[in-house]
């Protein structure tokens, strides 16, 4: 049967993968799978900002340019994630900040320079940038701002809300063809009032009345079996982002579950009533359905290399293809949607 990334191409969807360079091109079948089923890649952390300026000043690019070389020789386009978020910041900012020998104002041209650096590094051979990154406060937290903002989030506390626009003004001038995302999860279908796709569409829109240079919104699209998933939500909430003139792209696909410890996988006891397949499939019609969704993209390729059971206690199964890269119900219903 063809690939993801065929059956795709026919409808004009990139269908893609975040990738672990720690894996390509050492891990053979690893590496063929990314090639063959894949039109589109995100590296899974060598882009962020911890891993490309590990001490001030000093950059290393090398693994993210090895992926975009990869890509290149596969025909493969590149999201590049991403350039302000409140996780993997390097300590030498976090303690700077911390111990006051960073100012408010220093960290701003920090962060200018950091975007500045980075986009024009890779100028011209991202396609997407995820440009800030999960700034909302979910609707359980405590403290949003004025339209929903994280009071909380790291870049809002120290330099206002207004650092979002300047994020995307900075990027864009320095690459002015890359089409630049605000990312985030819990933002279609997921949350049961709503509320923080409301917060994301009341700030995205608000942007885009400013003339901010933002292009779309990226709905990360972490679900879980035991938690309620309203397709019909997550295609409207979809379809209102793509109305306010906005590309979307679901851009960290994945569906996990509790799992046997010893085997990873789920319980034969549950596989029966197990919702990921459906789940997956939900989330590509959904956004197969909406005419501005660009692309899909799954967080990560197989089970067995998976940021879930390291976050999620007790959770995993996940992804596409299992522990021995096999692919699964979830694959089959892909390739059967696409
Ligand atoms: C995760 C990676 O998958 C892990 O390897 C890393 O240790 C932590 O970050 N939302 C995001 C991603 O935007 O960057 C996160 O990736 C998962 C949640």
């Amino acid at each position: 049967a063809d690939s993801l990334r065929a059956l795709g191409a026919q409808e004009g969807l990139r269908v893609g993968t975040a990738v672990d360079m720690a894996q390509l091109g050492t891990n053979q079948a690893y590496t063929q799978l990314v090639a063959d089923q894949f039109s589109v890649v995100t590296p899974e952390n060598v882009m962020k900002w911890d891993s490309v300026e590990p001490s001030r000043g000093t950059y290393n690019w090398q693994p993210a340019d090895q992926l975009v070389q990869f890509a290149q020789q596969h025909k493969q386009l590149v999201r590049g994630h991403t350039l302000m978020w409140h996780n993997q910041i390097p300590s030498w900012l976090t303690s700077g900040v911390a111990d006051g020998s960073i100012s408010n104002a220093q960290l701003r041209e920090i962060l200018h320079q950091h975007v500045t650096d980075e986009v024009g590094h890779f100028r011209g051979k991202i396609w997407q940038w995820d440009v800030a990154n999960e700034l909302i406060a979910n609707s359980w937290d405590s403290h949003p701002l004025a339209d929903g903002v994280n009071g909380d989030d790291f870049w809002v506390q120290h330099l206002g809300e207004g650092i979002i626009a300047d994020v995307f003004r900075w990027a864009h001038e320095a690459d002015p063809k890359a089409l630049l995302m605000y990312n985030d999860y819990n933002i279609a279908g997921e949350d049961g009032t709503n509320a923080k796709f409301q917060a994301v569409y009341d700030l995205v829109k608000r942007l885009r009345a400013q003339g901010v240079p933002i292009d779309g919104v990226g709905e990360q699209g972490h679900l879980d079996t035991q938690y309620g998933f309203d397709a019909q939500r997550f295609q409207a909430d979809l379809q209102a982002f793509g109305d306010l003139g906005l590309k979307v792209a679901v851009t960290e696909a994945d569906v996990r579950t509790f799992v046997d410890n010893a085997t990873d996988q789920v319980p034969t006891s549950q596989l029966a009533q197990f919702a990921q397949p459906e789940e997956f499939s939900e989330m590509l019609k959904g956004c197969q359905l909406v005419r501005q969704c660009i692309s899909f993209t799954a967080w990560g390729v197989y089970d067995g290399d998976s940021w879930i059971p390291g976050t999620f206690g007790g959770e995993g199964y996940g992804l596409l293809y299992d522990v021995k890269l096999q692919p699964k119900p979830a694959y089959f219903a892909l390739q059967q949607d696409l």
